[in-house]
């Protein structure tokens, strides 16, 4: 399978220990500077300032996307998945089809990709700017503000691209989660079921940019590259946020409190593969296949996708698992 899993799994294993030593000389840095307050280093369930003085200073300096992108490069003669990433990829029928064709399915689904992108940023943005009311410390406000600077950064980046790309898209066809639309805008702010939400939402996403910009670059548009590049970047530093505060919301969690919590990501997860990982009818049949329902079916009966899509998944499984949220995710 192209999802190239061990070489995936080893770049997170160094990001993640990157992220940690250097958390461990700037915690060390932090107290032997004395410079914080002496309630700064650790407030209940918030995330340390080491950590948020880490993720700020890497936030600086600010690129934006909109001014960063070199649009003009932006083709339709190009791929905008890799081959392997194509939901039909590894159908014999499929792989059969022009080349056209293949490219013509790969920007409908990119371009579905970032129309739900755009759905769940809006959410993000949402949230993060009602938890400035509850943030403790001054590093906290400014992280969630580094965050908002570039979630709007990123869906201004979409719309562009949406407007650059040059494909007749369907208006008001949106696909989102109702699980994520509900719990995302009425988990109380910051609490467990919150984090674990932000979690999915920026994991499940993330995990197909980053396929792009490791696994891409052979055969996919630059720009598509560039805009992947970005924001699995920022991302990153969402991630690692995200993470922390979830593990954190977990350390006291019951025994009852996990199930349910286990439960509620199982619907979560699998709503947001359907969401980000089976293009929807229309996409199929833009790109000249009819019928978009009967190929949707097949692209989520494909082994390879099915394949594919638990490599993408897998990741966010076992940092679950890790905390006590064990999950089967057999189907979507
Ligand atoms: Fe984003
Ligand atoms: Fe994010």
């Amino acid at each position: 399978m192209a999802c190239k899993p061990n070489r995936e799994h080893r770049a997170d294993a160094a990001t993640a220990a990157q992220n940690q030593r250097q958390l461990r000389h700037e915690h060390a840095r932090s107290r032997s500077a004395d410079s914080l307050p002496n309630n700064a280093l650790r407030h209940d369930g918030h995330t340390p300032v080491p950590l948020l003085d880490h993720l700020n200073r890497r936030s600086v300096p600010y690129a934006d996307p909109l001014t960063t992108l070199h649009w003009p490069s932006l083709s339709l003669g190009d791929y905008w998945l890799p081959p392997h990433a194509i939901s039909l990829h590894g159908i014999e029928e499929f792989e059969a089809m022009p080349e056209a064709t293949r490219k013509r399915l790969s920007q409908f689904e990119f371009a579905g990709f970032i129309q739900a992108g755009l759905w769940l940023e809006a959410l993000f943005m949402e949230r993060l700017s009602q938890g400035l009311r509850n943030t403790v410390s001054a590093p906290e406000h400014a992280y969630r503000l580094h965050e908002i600077r570039e979630e709007a950064g990123h869906s201004l980046m979409f719309l562009q691209f949406l407007q650059e790309c040059g494909l007749a898209l369907p208006r008001n066809e949106t696909r989102r989660s109702r699980a994520a639309d509900l719990i995302g805008r009425h988990a109380p702010i910051n609490g467990p079921l919150f984090w674990l939400a932000v979690v999915i939402g920026e994991e499940l996403p993330n995990r197909l940019n980053r396929q792009l910009r490791r696994n891409g670059t052979a055969h996919v548009n630059p720009v598509i590259i560039q805009m992947c590049t970005l924001h699995s970047t920022d991302e990153a530093r969402h991630i690692a946020h995200a993470r922390d505060a979830l593990a954190r919301r977990l350390e006291n969690a019951g025994h009852c409190q996990r199930r349910v919590l286990a439960m509620l990501a199982t619907t979560l997860l699998r709503q947001s593969v359907r969401i980000f990982y089976v293009p929807p009818a229309w996409a199929y049949e833009r790109a000249g296949l009819a019928s978009g329902i009967d190929w949707q079916r097949r692209a989520r009966n494909n082994p390879a996708r099915q394949a594919f899509v638990a490599q993408c998944v897998k990741p966010t499984l076992s940092f679950l698992s890790e905390h006590g949220l064990r999950i089967h995710l057999p189907g979507w």
